[in-house]
């Protein structure tokens, strides 16, 4: 097949504009991102290069490409010569020129740690944990007992541990003889011991280790992992960084979408993998513990992401009739995935129930404790993915709407992760449409967490910045004549000030209209943090998704919303969300604020607890078999509630009285 040049050049200041990179040969047919991927070029693919999402627009500055779609480009963008690189294909010698990508924020966190997570009260490493260590004092060999080194160790452990048969991997086979006689016979055994009757050598030392377990949570935005000492059962160090696949997808579909593309599948296990590393080695680092210390991991998350954790084929996940290939998935080794721990530690993948309720949600119910509960309980995660539990001891019933990574802080402008510098929360005044805000570590602010968009929406919806359809109101813009009756239109730029109702912080962006939440002096990065019309689009689905979905189970199940006692929220939010605001912009129903509790990542936590208790993973394996999944898709009435939710706070008033209270006020 003919062979082509093609030759990147970065149009990013911070890396040398246009110096053009290493060229290419592909074949007739290659696709641009295929061809940016081979010469280390890096190109954002939010919706997983299906040509949807326009934002791998490249410019073809010499040659020709064929375009298989030009969705979302104008005819002067492909007169101008851009394509999108996703829809592109190679037929010739070309240079193209990759604008700034959208920087996704990678920074690793290990702040807002984890004073706050005790040892559950009486744990006790002996009785509930499954990686044992033993301590043992052979007998040397002689001349008259020529035992064997494996037989040997087998009998001493049997003598500890009542186990039938032990197993232990070839590499840890061949270092068992110099273990042995450089410890002199007085080794200790680190074991794992899940399996009641098959014990497996996990290591063996010549000093006894500190034993050390992760709690990993792999969420589609962001993957957190807690580096736990195991005998005590303490969280020693957190980190949480955005999940390595997110620029090829930022949502489950787009990622399965990506993933089912020739090789794609292996490129975002080894994403998610490099995340995880690259976490381990934080938390590792900040609490000084070796990584071959770590014997063990939990993992939870939904199933796409365990899906493509495996490199699984993830394709059935999203074609009807919506099967995963696998729910429970069997125990494997640090080794099998590439993760940086000890080679041999117990990998264990928890749970799920279905393709859109995945081990996160199985988890989730287990550190809720709804599971045991005898109040009727909703619980959702509210991250990429709606997932929703409703049921109490008794019965669970479950279901999952996409809502998108808006509340994560993807797909906004200036969304950002609840870490220091974000914006947290927002109030703006009714008379200067003057905003004021919060910012997390009291920092300079650097863009705005969920809590703070919640809160920004539900304050520009009352001070009539925005209208029930969502729309920002361009009556409240200062229009040239407006600025006449400036005195100094430089100081009233830099404050914001307003003019007879009108406020030069709504104004025509990028993207159309947007409002200026801080001025770029006010800053971390001395940019502008707005929220533009688009933002405030993605917002509005992502919250008439998640209504929608508890909305329509509670139906299905014949249980009215009034009827439930506890709403338990978990995922992304955090602890930090403003009950009110988020009833006011129709994200959570209005019910007494007493009954709302925020759990913060529960997923990860279940996790946690599944990790140190072997009864507490014994009970995630029930909840997932007692869960009734309820498949929303086939459910009409879930896309009427979902189009009568697109609006602040929703079509129909009556049923948030305490906003039509409010409303009535201002
Ligand atoms: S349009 Fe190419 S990645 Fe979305």
């Amino acid at each position: 097949m003919a062979q082509h040049l093609v030759t990147f050049h970065l149009d990013d200041p911070a890396l040398g504009a246009h110096a053009p990179l290493h060229p290419v040969h592909v074949p007739t047919g290659t696709l641009l991102t295929e061809a940016a991927h081979t010469a280390g070029v890096e190109i954002v693919q939010p919706c997983g290069g299906q040509g949807r999402c326009g934002r791998c627009a490249i410019h073809v500055t010499k040659g020709e490409v064929r375009r298989r779609s030009m969705l979302r480009l104008t005819a002067e963008d492909v007169a101008a010569g851009y394509a999108l690189a996703c829809q592109s294909v190679v037929e010739g010698d070309v240079s193209v020129t990759v604008p700034p990508q959208e920087k996704i924020e990678r920074r690793l966190t290990t702040d807002r740690v984890v004073a706050e997570v005790e040892a559950p009260i009486g744990y006790d490493a002996r009785s509930l944990q499954t990686v044992q260590r033993v301590s043992l004092l052979l007998t040397p060999p002689s001349m008259d007992d020529q035992t064997d080194d494996w037989s040997r160790l087998v009998i001493a452990l049997r003598q500890h541990v009542n186990v039938e048969q032990v197993d232990v991997s070839l590499p840890l086979l061949r270092r068992l003889g110099s273990i042995l006689r450089d410890s002199e016979w007085n080794a200790t055994a680190i074991l794992d011991t899940h399996h009641a009757l098959r014990t497996t050598l996990l290591d063996l030392r010549p000093v006894e280790p500190p034993l050390f377990g992760l709690a990993i949570d792999i969420g589609t935005t962001t993957v957190s992992c807690w580096l736990v000492d195991l005998i005590s059962g303490k969280v020693a160090a957190q980190a949480a960084e955005y999940n390595g696949q997110i620029a090829r997808g930022e949502d489950v579909i787009s990622r399965i979408i990506y993933a089912s593309k020739n090789g794609s599948s292996a490129e975002m296990q080894a994403l998610v993998i490099a995340t995880i590393n690259s976490l381990i080695a934080a938390a590792c680092e900040k609490a000084k513990v070796d990584p071959q210390d770590i014997f063990k991991a939990t993992i939870a998350g939904n199933s796409t992401m365990m899906h493509l954790l495996l490199d699984i084929p993830a394709a059935s996940i999203r074609l009807a009739p919506f099967v995963t290939a696998i729910n429970h998935v069997p125990p494997l080794k640090a080794i099998d995935l590439g993760l940086k721990i000890n080679p041999e530690a117990a990998i264990d993948c928890l749970p799920g129930v279905a393709s859109y309720v995945g081990a996160d949600i199985t988890a989730g119910v287990l550190s809720s404790g709804m599971g045991d509960a005898e109040q009727l309980t909703l619980f959702m995660d509210v991250g990429t993915n709606g997932e929703i539990a409703l049921g109490n001891r008794d019965w669970l019933v479950t279901c999952a709407c996409s809502a998108g990574p808006a509340f994560e802080g993807a797909g906004v402008v200036n969304g950002m992760r609840a870490t220091r510098g974000a914006i947290e929360e927002v109030w703006i005044n009714g008379e200067t449409l003057e905003p004021t805000y919060r910012v997390i570590g009291n920092a300079k602010p650097r863009g705005i967490c969920g809590s703070g968009l919640i809160a920004l929406l539900s304050e520009m919806f009352l001070t009539g910045l925005l209208d029930k359809g969502g729309n920002l109101n361009s009556s409240l813009m200062i229009e040239e004549e407006d600025d006449l009756h400036f005195a100094s239109p430089e100081k009233s730029a830099s404050v914001g000030v307003s003019v007879r109702g009108k406020t030069r912080r709504v104004r025509q962006g990028e993207h159309g209209l947007e409002y200026v939440v801080a001025w770029a002096n006010e800053t971390w990065h001395g940019k502008d943090i707005v929220i533009t019309y688009v933002d405030v689009d993605n917002l509005l689905r992502a919250k008439a998704a998640i209504y929608a979905g508890y909305t329509v189970l509670a139906e299905r199940v014949g249980v009215p919303l009034e009827s439930v006692e506890r709403f338990l929220i978990g995922g992304a939010f955090g602890k930090y969300i403003n009950v009110e605001k988020a009833v006011q912009i129709g994200l959570l129903p209005d019910l007494p604020w007493e009954q709302f509790q925020f759990l913060g990542n529960t997923s990860v936590k279940g996790a946690y607890l599944a990790l140190l208790n072997r009864n507490e993973r014994e009970r995630i394996t029930q909840i997932a078999s007692r869960m009734t999944y309820i498949e929303l898709s086939a459910d009409n009435s879930f896309y009427e509630a979902f189009t009568s939710a697109l609006f602040l706070p929703h079509t129909d008033l009556t049923k948030f009285p305490t906003v039509a209270q409010a409303l009535e006020k201002n």
